[in-house]
């Protein structure tokens, strides 16, 4: 798959978020090295606190059918905001854990586009390194 295709299989998934309190949309897709794709959107919650964003719900997606880091690919994360959709805090600490490092990630709003990875997105992170000893 391409980059744009995998882009615009994060812009479908944008279609199904459920964000009435944002109004912010965000899609994710994976692609895996056995070609498969796993979406996620962000699905909001009237806690705020239980919302889960769409990056997380697409690593979650593949991780739960049985893909891991070495099988993970690509991720493209797409917003209808005004800027590129960076991952927030919690999403960069999930995703430092459950992708390669160098795993390439697509943000985009549909205007600007970044090619990232969690190298760069998170360096210095905290890891199972720390806690497993
Ligand atoms: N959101 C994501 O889905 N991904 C991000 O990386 C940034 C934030 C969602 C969470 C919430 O539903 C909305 O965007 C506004 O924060």
């Amino acid at each position: 798959m391409t980059k744009e295709e995998l882009i615009a299989e994060a812009f479908k998934a944008m279609k199904n978020s459920y964000a009435p309190y944002s109004r912010y949309h965000v899609g994710a897709c994976i692609e895996t090295t056995d070609g498969k794709k796993f979406w996620g959107a962000n699905i909001e919650n009237a806690s705020y606190g239980a919302t889960n964003c769409a990056e997380r719900s697409a690593v979650f997606a593949a991780y739960s059918n049985g893909y891991r880091k070495d099988t993970i690919k690509a991720l493209a994360i797409v917003s209808d905001g005004p800027r590129i959709a960076a991952p927030c805090g919690i999403c960069r600490q999930v995703l430092s854990e459950l992708l390669n490092e160098d795993t390439p990630i697509y943000l985009t709003n549909g205007k600007e586009e970044v090619t990232s990875c969690m190298k760069e997105l998170l360096p210095m992170q905290f890891s199972q390194e720390d806690v497993i000893r």
